[in-house]
């Protein structure tokens, strides 16, 4: 098999997905960009936007058929409950890997994350905080399912910034630099997972990033 990989990714136009598109398209891998409104997918190179809604299940499978990996990096941020979009998203995807028989990494929350004490970051965090919620009923799905699965949660900070590819690795609790902080650049975050893809170490399982 060639080392290229042809990935496909929902959500490819947002803050986090764009970056994965980048550094894979960088790398020489082709990426089927999907977004409900694909202009916003970067147009590098070997990257194919693709207009799609996550929520239609023939079309995904059909993507998913062709490709050597799914990556979402979709939000609960649309309209409604981010709960129940969060759910239905990750039952989406399971059912499009369980399919097509690929390997699904979803781009997760820190809030699914332990602290280094042992304590459950979530418990931490106030209730109206729905997002975190809700990405750790999607990380649920996952596990619950039979599907090739990877969660990769970024530090409690990510956001745009430089491409350093230093950073350090871990699974489930949360990494913080010296200083206390949990960050990550989102071009590091998109270092990792295309590493990631590359070469798979967190299969059935969470993993996460930070300085
Ligand atoms: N510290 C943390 O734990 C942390 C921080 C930030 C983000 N995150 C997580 O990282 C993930 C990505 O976040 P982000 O900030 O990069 O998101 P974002 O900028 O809002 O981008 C979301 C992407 O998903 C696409 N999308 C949304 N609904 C879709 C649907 N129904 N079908 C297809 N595509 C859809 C959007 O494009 P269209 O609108 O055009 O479809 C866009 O490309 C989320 O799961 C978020 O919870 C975690």
């Amino acid at each position: 098999m060639s080392d290229k990989r042809n990935i496909l990714l929902i959500g490819a136009s947002g803050m986090i997905g764009s970056r994965i598109a980048v550094e894979a398209a960088a790398r020489g891998h082709h990426v089927v960009g999907v977004a409900r409104n694909p202009d916003r997918v970067p147009g590098a190179g070997t990257i194919t936007p693709v207009k799609g809604d996550v929520s239609d299940g023939a079309a995904l499978a059909a993507l998913a058929r062709d490709a050597d990996v799914i990556v979402s990096a979709v939000s609960p941020r649309g309209e409604g409950d981010p709960m129940a979009q969060a759910r239905s998203t990750a039952m989406a995807l399971v059912e499009a890997a369980s399919a097509s028989g690929k390997r699904l990494i979803m781009v997760g929350g820190a809030g699914s994350l332990s602290l280094p004490d042992g304590s459950a970051l979530i418990d931490q965090l106030p209730d109206t905080l729905l997002e975190p919620r809700a990405m750790l009923a999607a990380l649920d799905i996952l596990r619950r399912s039979d599907v090739d699965w990877t969660f990769f949660s970024p530090a409690a900070t990510i956001e745009p910034g430089e491409r350093t590819t230093h950073y350090r690795l871990g699974t489930t609790t949360l990494i913080s630099d010296a200083e206390g902080q949990s960050r990550i650049s989102a071009e590091d975050y998109a270092h990792a997972l295309v590493d990631e893809i590359e070469e798979p170490r967190h299969i059935r399982a969470q993993m996460t990033i930070g300085y």
